[in-house]
């Protein structure tokens, strides 16, 4: 094998369409996929490529010392590329703790693997920590979030990347690890636990059921496809700088009021329902505690640097994900027979 590189949470959704391209255009390589398999976890996100020679799966959590240890020892990775998280800011405030536990402990807990593993001789060696721009905190009406752009973030879930990107950086300069880190924008695309807005809205306009919006739906993300981020990750885990940090995002941004409004629209015309009928369903509901306003990415550094460009336009992306979720009924129904009426009546009723 070429190489070995370590994938964190690659059974969840970003991680599986990374892991898939990794495993598909690099047949050369060898690459392991580390989950814990929370209730994110979906090992049907890798039905095409689990009989591949070039795969192997290791149900572990990273803040398992032992088994991490275990993991580099087995494997001997080159390149670690770091997702697993707990990734919803909803859940995020109501339990911290886990939060802390995986994205905080769980990461210097790889970042302790990876230098035991490598040590002082690191050349050919990479430690890839993906982030988000929620770090940055929330931006008013104007201006973009640039890779100079002080941190400040402002939920449970974003204050604990934020901390494992400083974690990532005092490892690279206490120790000489070899990093780099991306910071995303919002994704959406196939495979997306239906706890987001958007895959959550689609399963519920498919069962006619209040599509929540919180406060007055104002608030602005910007919106990426998940495969082009995934293109991202596999363009800076190449090519990226040592110890440098690249901003990813679409240029595609939205109110959550209009961008509901265009998914009513794109899922009237699949479901074959009159025009309008599914707006029917948008019910504003009590607004997210410390809800931030904006985000809005500059990718300037990774375009003019790296020659990364989004591939689709929102337009296509949005029908392609309608598209997938009305196709993959058993994939949706299965994360929905777990634990899901549970967390949506915690979060949903009463509201
Ligand atoms: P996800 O919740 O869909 O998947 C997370 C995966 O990590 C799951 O497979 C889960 O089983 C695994 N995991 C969680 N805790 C673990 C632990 N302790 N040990 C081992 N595995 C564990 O998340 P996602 O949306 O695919 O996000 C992936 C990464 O990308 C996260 O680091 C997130 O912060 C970052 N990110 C996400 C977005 C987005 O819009 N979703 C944007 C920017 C950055
Ligand atoms: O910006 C990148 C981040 O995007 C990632 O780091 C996170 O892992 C990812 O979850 C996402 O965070 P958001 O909080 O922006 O995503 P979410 O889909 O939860 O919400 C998008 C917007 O929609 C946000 O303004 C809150 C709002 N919302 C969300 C839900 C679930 C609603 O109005 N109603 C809802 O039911």
């Amino acid at each position: 094998m070429e190489k070995t590189i370590l994938i964190t949470g690659g059974a969840g959704f970003i991680g599986s369409h990374v892991v898939r391209l990794m495993v598909n255009k690099y047949p050369g390589y060898k690459i392991v996929n580390l989950d814990a398999l929370t209730y994110a976890g979906n090992l049907e996100n890798l039905k095409d490529v689990e009989s591949k020679s070039n795969y192997a799966f290791v149900k572990a959590d990273i803040t398992n010392e032992a088994a991490v240890k275990e993991v580099f020892e087995q494997y001997q990775p080159d390149g670690v590329i770091h997702l697993a998280a707990e990734s919803h800011v909803d859940r995020s405030i109501s339990d911290p703790l886990a939060f802390i536990r995986s994205n905080v402990m769980g990461t210097v807990n790889l970042l302790n693997a990876a230098r035991a593993a490598w040590g002082d001789y690191t050349e050919g060696k990479r430690f890839y920590h993906i982030s988000t721009d929620e770090v940055y905190g929330s931006l008013g009406a104007t201006g973009f979030f640039t890779e100079e752009t002080a941190y400040d973030p402002r939920s449970p879930y974003s204050a604990s990347k934020a901390s494992s990107d400083h974690m990532v950086r005092a490892w690279h300069h206490t120790y000489n690890l070899p990093v780099v880190i991306s910071n995303c924008s919002n994704n959406y695309g196939p495979n997306q636990f239906p706890e987001k807005l958007i895959p959550l809205a689609i399963n519920n306009i498919k069962h006619k059921k209040a599509i929540p919006i919180y406060g007055k739906g104002e608030n602005v993300r910007d919106w990426l496809f998940v495969e082009d981020h995934a293109a991202a990750i596999d363009l800076i885990f190449h090519k990226g700088v040592n110890g440098d940090t690249y901003n990813i995002g679409g240029n595609n941004e939205w109110t959550n009021i209009d961008l509901i409004r265009k998914l009513c629209e794109v899922m009237d015309n699949a479901l074959g329902r009159e025009k309008g009928e599914s707006e029917k369903l948008i019910t504003y509901v009590k607004d997210r505690a410390g809800h931030d306003k904006r985000y809005a990415i500059d990718s300037g550094k990774l375009m003019s640097e790296l020659g990364w460009k989004p591939s689709l336009q929102f337009e296509e992306g949005i029908e392609k994900t309608v598209d997938w979720y009305l196709k993959n009924e058993e994939w949706l129904n299965n994360v929905l027979s777990g634990d899901y009426a549970n967390y949506y009546s915690q979060q949903y009723d009463n509201r």
